[in-house]
């Protein structure tokens, strides 16, 4: 009988729900596959309370209690009260499963979690971008001497293998600087516009199929994409940036008339994310530029996102993702537990 991973979920809400769906649709593959079972033990969130159950949540009620908009308390075995490092302190588990949200100007309390969960002796995975670039190389070494994993591959394109790409597939490459389009909502929004919509009208839209928050601005100010790119440049280049120190201008300036222009001359427009190593220094930038049919982002639409890496002995290495969901994320995070378990 293979024993059971202990799992620990700070966050529920649409990656951690779709997260809980994908393990209860896998686990026959996981079993089969990897030799795996998991059992989620706890689950935190902000509004609906806690669970603590170290013989196994029932997920299927998890979710049901959440989408009614239930307490999870119900479901709790151990009469748990505290704040969510108490929760991290007393949930019996071998991974924590971050999915809080984002805090682009500090990563808080997202790092926080992640600090305790492994100095607690659990492998930490997060969704969050925040502990990625406020925490990478601390917690990078926190994990190391715990001998426990620190990753977040769905922090940036969801689940499309980034982070995991340049573990082993390009090692012995070097880096020198990227270019795409990192944040699908801004990407939606331009596109809408081209079809005749002003930007309040796009963003009405994004919010009803829910791809835009109550305050717009985290996209379509490009901090969403500010932070995405500091990620890849901490992560990737080894060059610790913050999202306040990328060159940032979003789509607020785009009217409906450059938009026309644009397309009159074949041209679309569309927020560019890029890092570029020039000498010693790195040039950050997140600014909308028009491209033509010769660039690989002019056919990136919708939702969906595009990075092309320029390697030193690979020179433009491009990742497509296409539509992707809270599923996408989740299966980011089950990427990653499955790498902690040294299945991968
Ligand atoms: N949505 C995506 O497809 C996507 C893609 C890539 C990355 N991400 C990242 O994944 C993370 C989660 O995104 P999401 O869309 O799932 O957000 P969400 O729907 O707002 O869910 C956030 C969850 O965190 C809980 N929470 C808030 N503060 C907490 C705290 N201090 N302690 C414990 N739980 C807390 C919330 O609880 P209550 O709801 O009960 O308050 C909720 O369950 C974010 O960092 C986001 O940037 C999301």
């Amino acid at each position: 009988m293979m024993e059971p991973v202990g799992l620990v979920l700070v966050g529920f809400g649409n990656v951690g729900q779709a997260f809980a769906q994908l393990l209860l649709e896998k686990q026959a593959e996981l079993a089969e596959k990897y030799g795996m079972r998991c059992h989620v033990n706890g689950i935190m969130t902000g509004r609906h309370g806690a669970a603590i159950n170290p013989d196994g949540i029932d997920l299927e009620e998890a979710l049901r209690i959440v989408r009614e908009g239930g307490q999870l308390k119900q479901l709790d075995a151990s009469d748990f009260s505290g704040d969510t490092l108490d929760f991290i302190q007393q949930s019996p588990g071998d991974v924590m499963v971050e999915t809080t949200p984002v805090n682009p100007r500090s990563g808080q309390p997202a790092l926080e979690h992640m600090r305790a969960a492994l100095s607690k002796g659990m492998h930490a995975i997060t969704a969050n971008k925040g502990p990625v670039v406020y925490g990478f190389q601390e917690l990078t070494a926190l994990a190391s001497g715990k001998g426990r994993k620190f990753l977040f591959e769905s922090a940036v394109m969801d689940g499309a293998p980034i982070f995991s790409l340049f573990r082993q597939p390009l090692a012995g490459a070097r880096l020198l600087g990227f270019s795409g389009i990192l944040n699908s909502c801004t990407n939606l929004l331009l596109e809408r516009m081209e079809a005749g919509e002003t930007l309040e009208q796009a963003i009405a839209y994004g919010a009803s199929i829910g791809i835009t928050e109550t305050d717009p601005s985290n996209d379509v100010d490009g901090w969403d994409a500010s932070i995405k790119v500091a990620a890849l440049s901490t992560v990737l280049m080894g060059h610790p940036l913050t999202p306040l120190e990328v060159d940032r201008t979003g789509i607020r300036g785009i009217t409906l008339e450059m938009i026309a222009e644009a397309k009159e001359a074949g041209q679309r427009w569309k927020l560019v994310c890029s890092l570029e190593r020039k000498g010693e220094a790195f040039v950050a930038r997140v600014r909308p530029e028009t491209v033509g049919p010769d660039s690989p982002l002019f056919s990136v639409g919708g939702t969906s996102s595009f990075v092309v890496f320029n390697l030193d002995v690979l020179p433009g290495l491009g990742v497509l993702e296409s539509d992707p969901s809270p599923k996408t994320t989740a299966f980011g995070l089950l990427a990653d537990l499955i790498y902690t378990q040294g299945k991968a």
